[in-house]
Parts: C-alpha cells; sequence; structure tokens
C-alpha cells in the first residue's frame, strides 16, 4: 500500500496527460504556453475567482503574494506555527515577521478568538493555514481583517477543492495561494501553484513579479522573481482536471468512510470537521496518544504512515520564538500526536480496511 497513490490515478489519465504533453513538445512554447492561460482560465472558473496567477510552486505563491501587497522589513504577519515551513518561511524571507497564534486542538486550524490580541501598529496581513484540506475560520479572520485593515492571505497548499460556506478554497480572502505538488489534492508532475484573487491591481502585481518584475519585456518596474510555472506542468493540471470533481468527491466519502471505521477505536482522536465546510484531505490526520509505538505497528503491518508535522514552527531552529512557544500550547500538543494514513482519491475501500484494522491491532 503507497501513503499516496499516483499512479493509478496516472494509469487512470494516461492518454490525455501523455497527450497534453506530447503537445507541448510539439508547440516548443515552454515557457507561458498556451495551456498556462488555459489552465489560469479553468481554475479561476473552479474557484469563481476573476484571477489565477500560476506560478512555480506553493512557496512561491505565498512569497509573490507578500511581495504584491509589499509587505517587508519592519512588518508582521500573523500564522500558525502549526503548519509546513514554508507558511513562515517566506514571511521571514520577504523580511517581515511570523506572529505565532495557537490552532484550536479539534481543528487544527488557527484559533480566531487570539488573533486579534496579537494584532499591532506593524500587522500588515493575517494568513491562515487551511490545513489537512479544511479552510480557516475565514468569515472571522475576514471580519478581524476589515476592521484593522488587514490583508488575508489563504496558504490554501492542502485544500484546492475544499468548500466553505458555499464558497471555495482560494476565493475566501484577499489572496489565495495553492501548490500542485504532486501529493497535493490537484497535483501536477514536478513543482506548481497558483494565486488567486478577485482585485484587478494585485492580480497585475503578481503577474509583473513573476517575471522579474516586468511591466513590459525588458522593463523592470518592481523587484520580482523568475515564478513562472512550466507548461508541461500546466498541461498535467489540465490533465487531472479532467477528473479532479470526482476525485474530491471520492476524498470526501473516504474521509467520511475513515471516520466512521475508526469512529470505535480508543487509541485514536478524529479531526474535526466543522459543519459549514468539508475537508478534502490532503492527509488523512488524526490524533494518538502513543504516535512512536503506533508507526511502528503500522508499518510493520504494511501501512505506512507520516507525521505532519512534528514540531511547532516556533520551537525549530531556524524560526524560534520562545515567548510565542510558551502560548502555542495546542500546537505543540497537536504536534506530538499528529498522524496521517494513507489517503488518496483511489484508496480502495479493501485498502482502508486494513490500515483500520492495523490500527485496531495497536
Ligand atoms: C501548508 C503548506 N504551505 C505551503 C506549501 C508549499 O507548497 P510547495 O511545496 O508547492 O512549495 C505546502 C506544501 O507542502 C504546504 O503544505
Amino acid at each position: 500500500m503507497q501513503f499516496i497513490d499516483l499512479k493509478s490515478q496516472y494509469r487512470a489519465l494516461k492518454e490525455s496527460i501523455d497527450a497534453r504533453i506530447q503537445k507541448v513538445l510539439d508547440h516548443g512554447q515552454y515557457i507561458l504556453g498556451p495551456e498556462v492561460a488555459e489552465m489560469e482560465g479553468q481554475l479561476a472558473a473552479y474557484t469563481g475567482s476573476k484571477h489565477a496567477i500560476s506560478c512555480a510552486s506553493g512557496t512561491e505563491a505565498l512569497l509573490m503574494s507578500l511581495m504584491a501587497l509589499g509587505i517587508g522589513p519592519g512588518d508582521e504577519v500573523i500564522t500558525t506555527p502549526f503548519t509546513f515551513a514554508a507558511t513562515a518561511e517566506m514571511i521571514v524571507l520577504a523580511g517581515a515577521k511570523p506572529v505565532y497564534v495557537d490552532i484550536d486542538r479539534d481543528t487544527c486550524l488557527i484559533d480566531v478568538t487570539k488573533i486579534e490580541a496579537k494584532i499591532t501598529p506593524r500587522t500588515k496581513a493575517i494568513m491562515p493555514v487551511s490545513l489537512y484540506g479544511q479552510v480557516a475560520d475565514m468569515d472571522a479572520i475576514n471580519a478581524i481583517a476589515e476592521k484593522h485593515k488587514l490583508a488575508v492571505i489563504e496558504d490554501a497548499a492542502q485544500s484546492f477543492g475544499a468548500t466553505y460556506k458555499g464558497r471555495k478554497s482560494c476565493n475566501v480572502s484577499t489572496l489565495g495561494c495553492t501548490s500542485f505538488f504532486p501529493s497535493k489534492p490537484l497535483g501536477c508532475y514536478g513543482d506548481g501553484g497558483a494565486i488567486f484573487t478577485n482585485d484587478d491591481l494585485l492580480a497585475k502585481a503578481l503577474k509583473e513579479i513573476r517575471t522579474h518584475g516586468q511591466e513590459r519585456r525588458y522593463y523592470h518596474t518592481r523587484i520580482g522573481v523568475g515564478g513562472r510555472m512550466d507548461t508541461i506542468q500546466c498541461a498535467v493540471v489540465l490533465g487531472k482536471l479532467e477528473r479532479f470533481g470526482w476525485e474530491i468527491e471520492r476524498r470526501l466519502a473516504l474521509g467520511d468512510l475513515y471516520a466512521k471505521k475508526l469512529a470505535g477505536l480508543k487509541n485514536v482522536k478524529l479531526l474535526t470537521v466543522r459543519g459549514d465546510r468539508d475537508c478534502v484531505w490532503a492527509q488523512y490526520t488524526v490524533f494518538v496518544e502513543n504516535r512512536e509505538a503506533v508507526v511502528k505497528a503500522l508499518a510493520e503491518q504494511g501501512v505506512p504512515t507520516a507525521v505532519h508535522y512534528p514540531l511547532s514552527l516556533n520551537r525549530q531552529p531556524a524560526y524560534r520564538d520562545d515567548a510565542s512557544a510558551a502560548e502555542t500550547v495546542n500546537s505543540h500538543w497537536a504536534a506530538d500526536r499528529v498522524m496521517s494514513l494513507p489517503m488518496s482519491a483511489d484508496l480502495t475501500e479493501a485498502q482502508m480496511d486494513r490500515v483500520v484494522a492495523a490500527l485496531a491491532a495497536c
């Protein structure tokens, strides 16, 4: 059993993906070829956003968003320490300071009741993370942001395809950033990402930033990056989009099935999914008390697992922040207990039963 089954997905889509890649090889427009705009159009339509700007990765999407908002030295960005490093990494790389707010223990999403206390005159943005594929509490976050005139950047690397109160992840804030890393809900065959916005000026800035701050060829009006997504990777995403609706349905159904099958196990606590949204389960993550032993026992049964993430960012050497680490107790609690189980749209019920049986035997 694989942790994420990308091979079955490729087998199902092989004909289309191969043909789409071949088409790029034939037309030869490897950078910003027609597939880039075609994919961006489909992604914008899917999320209901006015603009979708593809870029080199989810990490680049976060950096470019911060740059487009003009966030830099002296500024603060509020986020959570319970996330993949890229979230805080790009805030630091932009020259700003990540200010960590603890998570809600049940959902692992930023605890909105603790955000306002962290706002200072230097705060410029809030960067909630839609972790594991569940959109953060965006209405409350947007209301706080509006009151304090802050931007909101959703780190939606794990939540593309998720729905929040009838709206799609990536289209619930000033900017939404996603990743097409192969294992993500919508993955390509390398690195890729996209930024979503309904703001024309931000979209223009992002397109310029993506190509070295060029307003037109060799005329640089701002500092940018080499942040484009390859045409071939956009062709892969176009192929994947053909059955993406089905995949999201499968992910939701498999999440429900896991929850049902795991419900009786005393050593497993499930993540809470709020009633007004769904979770597309980029990772199917649960809490266990004795993780090391459980991981070992599952591995012995041929069940692969992963830990997303074992250490809060404010306890990582590169991001150490003792004052905030003393406060973010739920983040540390989760970091000690989370364990992700095999999940992908092609996971079979028989495979899931093997996972559940192995967990029950722990
Ligand atoms: C929450 C989060 N943010 C950002 C990223 C960065 O995305 P990428 O790997 O495409 O750079 C990831 C990907 O792992 C992620 O999970």
